[in-house]
């Protein structure tokens, strides 16, 4: 019926408003998933990036595990009229794949979106949260071994993206300011949501 989806960088408190958004929820019975490893695939997913995997293999990876996410949970999901919501999905890899492919793929985010084209579901509505990085490695803490994305560079780079994709398509888009209060950004978030199921089954109605 619904599909939302939450993007932000790594730190930006986007998996505990995914948590809370299932509490604040819980009427509507959202099915809650996430990218990657919703699917079998994730595993080598996690592979690839733990073992740094080169930046083509790790690519098609978390594609490969968009489609099986796609097949065994989204669509159906949606077939079924849930309201689905995903902790990341497509706008990750246009916003990370994009920086990691860069100098290795002409034009990484044609290419990306090519080979998204045609099965892809697009989200409905994208809630991208955006904060300072320094404040989102600082969440991450200095003590944890980061995974190369998690580089302050990288993650400028991927913000950037993120609110390139965002100036693209304001109308999917929702910004969300990653300093203000976890309790606030989740109630705002959820109503929002609330809103747009409704609207969306009623204009279902007409
Ligand atoms: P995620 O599971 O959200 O992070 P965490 O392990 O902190 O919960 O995602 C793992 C990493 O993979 C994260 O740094 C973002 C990155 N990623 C991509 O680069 N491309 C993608 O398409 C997805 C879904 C994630």
């Amino acid at each position: 019926m619904v599909l939302i989806t939450i993007e932000g960088i790594d730190g930006s408190g986007k998996s505990s408003l995914v948590s809370a958004l299932g509490r604040l929820l819980e009427n509507e019975h959202p099915v809650i998933t996430r990218e990657p490893g919703s699917t079998w695939v994730g595993e080598s997913v996690r592979r690839a990036i733990a073992e740094k995997a080169d930046p083509i293999t790790e690519a098609l990876l978390f594609v490969a595990d968009h489609a099986a996410h796609i097949a065994t949970v989204i669509r159906p999901a949606l077939a079924a009229g849930d309201l689905v919501i995903s902790d990341r999905y497509s706008d990750s890899r246009y916003a990370y794949q994009q920086v990691m492919l860069e100098g290795i793929i002409d034009e990484p985010l044609a290419w990306l979106r090519a080979i998204h084209d045609g099965w892809t579901i697009p989200p409905d509505l994208t809630f991208l949260i955006v904060l300072p990085i320094e404040e989102a490695l600082s969440r991450m803490g200095s003590a944890r071994n980061l995974e190369h994305f998690e580089e302050a560079g990288v993650l400028a780079r991927v913000q950037e993206n993120y609110l390139a994709l965002a100036a693209e398509e304001p109308s999917r888009f929702v910004i969300i300011d990653g300093m203000k209060k976890e309790n606030e950004i989740a109630e705002f978030v959820a109503g929002s949501i609330r809103d747009y199921s409704g609207w969306s089954r009623s204009r279902r109605r007409r």
